[in-house]
């Protein structure tokens, strides 16, 4: 007698409503919790006096170095694990160097923050030069004017070697330059930073998601990121790059974008012996919130919904935007 032949040949006994039937019983099964700690806040600084707000990140700042002060005090006091940091300089040139400045924005920032709340959340920082090179571009680029893969690793190893000293934890490769990690890595070591760890943004798409980040770093990208960044029609390519960067020594490795990419992110987290991290990107924020505010989906639900399922798919952490607001949505009672 089937067990599922309810109304036709007998008792049903599987019922796996059994396990939905009340709020208590429901979080007792989950199988997926979000914890503050394992949700990292991305930051953006920007040089001058006045924090900026977003128009397609509504909710999101460009802060100051002295504004970032009390974001970064209110995610330590939220238990968050860490920020991400990207800076936003006012100069821009051809090979960014903005990024390797000591005094450059974002190393500024870097110092600022780790004095502020290193002991209690991981400093990262986006080690890339678009957000300091005047054409947009995360390398540098050659005389035809394609991004040149080698000449970009010379000035990665420089910018690792500025962030490393201004008291950045973890670097967070997001170039998607070949061999990136091992450059990063050796000039790391060479120089007596053996201690800070990489972020490698392994499988990195080509992504129309990351469209509010233009705006949010002020980026004026000419063409598009296809050379370097992957085909978003590729699953396979992203464990492929994943297995590069973990043989290159990658302390971490990430998925990004995260909604549109899971199915990547499970195939990583089935394989990966280190930790395996997603990034909620900007346009997966700015999606929510303009469906939220014309009322078209349930705002809050939204949230949880969609980090929870990046978690279910195989994240240990999840980069987002939402971080503040979920821990503090955390803290609520839960029933
Ligand atoms: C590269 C970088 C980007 C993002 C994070 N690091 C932009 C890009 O690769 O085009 C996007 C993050 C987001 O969209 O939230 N510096």
């Amino acid at each position: 007698m089937s067990s599922y032949g309810g109304g036709r040949d007998g008792a049903l006994t599987v019922r796996p409503r059994r396990l939905r039937a009340t709020p208590a019983m429901r979080r007792l099964v989950a199988e997926t919790r979000l914890n503050p700690a394992e949700l990292v806040l991305p930051l953006f600084v920007r040089e001058g006096n006045e924090p900026r707000p977003l128009s397609s990140m509504p909710g999101i700042l460009q802060h100051t170095t002295e504004s970032v002060r009390a974001a970064v005090n209110e995610a330590a006091d939220l238990g968050l694990g860490g920020v991400m940091l990207f800076g936003v300089p006012d100069a821009k040139d051809a090979i960014g160097s903005g990024a390797t400045d000591p005094d450059g924005i974002l190393n500024e920032a870097t110092r600022v923050v780790v004095a502020e709340v290193g002991d209690a959340l991981v400093v990262q920082t986006d080690l890339c030069l678009d957000e300091f090179t005047d054409h947009g571009h995360c390398g540098v680029l050659d005389s035809e004017g394609r991004v040149d893969n080698d000449a970009t690793l010379l000035r990665y190893r420089d910018m690792a070697l500025a962030q490393a000293a201004a008291g950045s934890e973890l670097l967070g490769l997001s170039g998607m330059m070949d061999d990136q990690v091992a450059a990063v890595r050796d000039a790391l070591d060479t120089n007596g930073f053996e201690n800070t760890a990489v972020l490698a943004y392994s499988a990195k798409y080509a992504s129309a998601f990351y469209g509010p980040f233009r705006e949010a770093v002020g980026s004026t990208l000419q063409g598009d990121r296809k050379t370097y960044q992957q085909d978003p029609a590729n699953r396979r390519e992203g464990l492929r790059e994943t297995m590069l960067d973990l043989e290159q020594g990658a302390d971490i490795v990430m998925v990004k974008p995260a909604m549109s990419y899971l199915d990547v992110l499970a195939d990583v987290a089935a394989i990966s012996p280190v930790p395996v991290w997603a990034y909620q990107v900007s346009g997966e924020y700015a999606m929510i919130e303009a469906a939220a505010a014309n009322g078209w989906i349930d705002r809050e639900r939204a949230i949880f919904e969609s980090v929870t399922s990046i978690r279910r798919a195989g994240a240990d952490v999840v980069l987002t935007y939402f971080a503040p607001e979920i821990a503090r949505a955390l803290r609520e009672p839960l029933l």
